[in-house]
């Protein structure tokens, strides 16, 4: 892998922001059914494709989604440049199913990076290495003749989208699925016998974007090399302790494109839930909005950012540039259930205690080394009350007794040293005199509450 910089320095800034917005917006929008309307209902390409003329967005619906994820709080936003369906937002020379010859007449992936830059947001590109759209995805030993043509047009479309919009921060590959095994057990053959990264041909097309490209991320759905890991609806530190970046839908069905009628949506603390212990772990969030097909973000996912944005404001330093520390650690991985009322992240010696159950006027700090310094509530003057209490804990006083932020109130903590867990619990508490035995700290879990 040839490129610029280590990968700590690349990834600096990733990590830092720990939050942006996935954005999945296409012609599919139109329908109002998920981005993979034409797959469910089995949509014939001439059923289809004639939607892609209804697709007419506002002419500000980038500025307006910038606007948005400024005031959401995210640091990037992830555009699918072209899904499973084949469709691009942006205007390719390999086909006309894009956004420039068909109802946006426009090109969109160079609205939307406009749109971030100028907002100061970094931008990324979802790009689906599938294509539905080829008769050899379905049956490639009838239509062996697409999968080489297949495989061009991923790196002429790759080239395009790193060479004509400036710097582009993060590649978010997905759909390296092999030929034939979408459809396996329909079509009577085989899928074809390669690895995925052999068949798309992926070490050689990220060689060529890191020539392109040389600060860019590229998550690890292409199967080829990887600067993040990328758990899908679910909140998993990396095994390996590498980055990594957890995309979550609002809703639950779960669709990534526009839902017209999504019945089963997160509220705003299930979704700050999800975030916070992505990032106290160590991770990235990113959440997932579908827009309208005009668009602009449907009312029942603004709300959810709306909230989230208005916390974000407030509580934001509990979330940027923070670190699990050792905290969270298990054995070198982040890991580890949150602690009792809720979730640390941190900052040297400074700690943020997000609450998502909510103790009334008094905390407890227990199984936390070193000794606590101060303490205040993020939104408020003044320094909040502290007690030193045996087996190591300390008392918090003076927090309001309903919870002063209905979403999830923050208290900052500083601690004489950067925090980290005492887990070797010894039959002396039941006396009160439990003394830690600081040596192991780094190498132990908090455990559950008890
Ligand atoms: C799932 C969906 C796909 C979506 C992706 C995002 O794989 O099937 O449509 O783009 O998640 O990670």
């Amino acid at each position: 892998m040839s490129h610029n910089g280590s990968d700590a320095t690349r990834l600096e800034w990733f990590g830092k922001a720990r939050f942006g917005l996935f954005v999945h917006w296409g012609m599919y929008s139109v329908l109002g059914r998920g981005e993979q309307v034409m797959i469910r209902d089995l949509m014939p390409r001439a059923e289809y494709d004639p939607h892609a003329d209804r697709f007419r967005p506002r002419a500000d619906w980038a500025e307006r989604l910038a606007e948005r994820a400024v005031h959401t709080g995210a640091k990037y936003v992830v555009l699918t440049t072209r899904h499973h369906d084949g469709y691009c937002l942006f205007d390719t020379e390999t086909h006309d199913f894009n956004a420039a010859h068909t109802g946006p007449g426009r090109d969109l992936v160079a609205e939307f990076v406009d749109a971030m830059r100028r907002a100061g947001l970094r931008v990324g590109f979802y790009y689906s290495l599938l294509n539905w759209r080829w008769p050899g995805v379905w049956d490639p030993v009838k239509h062996a003749g697409d999968l080489p043509r297949m495989v061009e047009e991923v790196r002429s479309q790759i080239r395009e989208l790193m060479t004509r919009y400036g710097s582009v921060d993060i590649l978010w590959y997905d759909g390296a699925a092999l030929p034939g095994s979408a459809a396996h057990g329909m079509w009577g053959g085989h899928p074809i016998d390669r690895g995925r990264a052999a068949f798309w041909r992926s070490e050689e097309l990220n060689a060529m974007v890191r020539e392109l490209q040389p600060n860019i991320l590229i998550n690890n759905r292409s199967g080829g090399g990887a600067d993040f890991g990328t758990p899908e609806q679910r909140v998993t530190g990396d095994p390996a302790g590498k980055a990594w970046e957890t995309c979550m839908t609002v809703n639950y069905a779960p669709g990534w494109g526009f839902i017209r009628y999504s019945l089963a949506n997160k509220t705003p603390g299930e979704v700050l839930f999800n975030l916070m212990d992505a990032v106290r772990l160590g991770g990235n969030f990113l959440l997932n909005v579908g827009p309208r097909p005009d668009g602009l973000i449907d009312p029942r996912e603004g709300r959810i950012l709306e909230e989230l944005g208005r916390w974000m404001a407030k509580h934001g330093e509990a979330v940027y540039g923070t670190k699990p520390e050792r905290l969270y650690p298990l054995r070198g991985r982040a890991q580890g259930p949150m602690y009792h009322y809720g979730m640390w992240t941190c900052k040297g010696t400074t700690a943020y205690f997000t609450f998502f159950y909510y103790p009334g006027t008094e905390l407890v700090i227990s199984k936390i080394g070193p000794g606590v310094r101060s303490a205040r509530l993020l939104g408020s003057e003044g320094d909040l009350e502290l007690v030193p209490m045996s087996n190591c804990r300390t008392l918090i006083r003076g927090l309001p007794e309903t919870p002063p932020d209905p979403l999830a109130p923050v208290i900052q903590v500083e601690f004489e040293a950067p925090p980290y867990a005492l887990t070797e619990l010894d039959a002396n508490w039941l006396d009160g005199t439990f003394e830690p035995r600081v040596s192991g700290a780094a190498d132990t879990e908090v455990s559950r509450s008890v």
